[in-house]
């Protein structure tokens, strides 16, 4: 039994974080967090418009500074955008604040999940297929070297992924601070 204030999911986009997020939030009684969608409320900018206006370092350090305060709270279930593990501090404090899950995708279901997606500016170009398989290389370890337990989503819909999913953190996960 692995103690930890929060659930934290990592995974690359398309993978399903928010959408199971949700249904284990509900499921475990914590309060969900979108990272990218408390970025979006704190700056008052869509994340297209901050990647437009100062580019992905610029969005990585809302993206760092976000992630610490959201992870100084218990009780929540924070999902995290893709890139999030990028950074080497990012990925310490997720480990100490967060039991994480990877939620895991293969390249070929991102494509088709992400079709029409127009918010990712990482994917607003013709070689997605190219991005989307470097970024799965060279991050995927990355995923592992934080993942307390992996979730694989190609094979099941939303409702499946989260029915394993709380099977097996009923198992593995407890929470050790209650929210204040
Ligand atoms: C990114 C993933 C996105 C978002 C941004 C960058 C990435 O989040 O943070 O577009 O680098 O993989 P999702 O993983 O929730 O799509």
């Amino acid at each position: 039994m692995n103690p930890a204030p929060n659930l934290v999911l990592v995974g690359p986009m398309g993978a399903g974080k928010t959408c199971i997020g949700r249904r284990l939030a509900e499921r475990f009684g914590l309060h969900f967090v979108d990272v990218d969608q408390a970025i979006v409320d704190d700056t008052g900018s869509s994340i297209p418009a901050i990647f437009d206006n100062i580019g992905e370092a610029g969005f990585r350090a809302h993206e760092k500074r976000v992630l610490a305060g959201l992870l100084e709270r218990s009780g929540q279930l924070v999902s995290t955008g893709g890139g999030a593990v990028l950074d080497a501090d990012n990925r310490e404090l997720i480990g100490q604040r967060g039991f994480v899950v990877y939620l895991r995708v293969s390249v070929a279901s991102q494509l088709q999940r992400l079709q029409r997606d127009r918010n990712r500016p990482l994917l607003q170009r013709e070689d997605r297929a190219q991005v989307l398989q470097e970024m799965a290389a060279f991050r995927d370890p990355l995923y592992h070297q934080v993942a307390d337990m992996i979730v694989d989503t190609d094979l099941y819909s939303p409702a499946e992924a989260t029915a394993h999913a709380v099977v097996r953190l009923a198992a593995l996960w407890q929470i050790s601070e209650l929210p204040a």
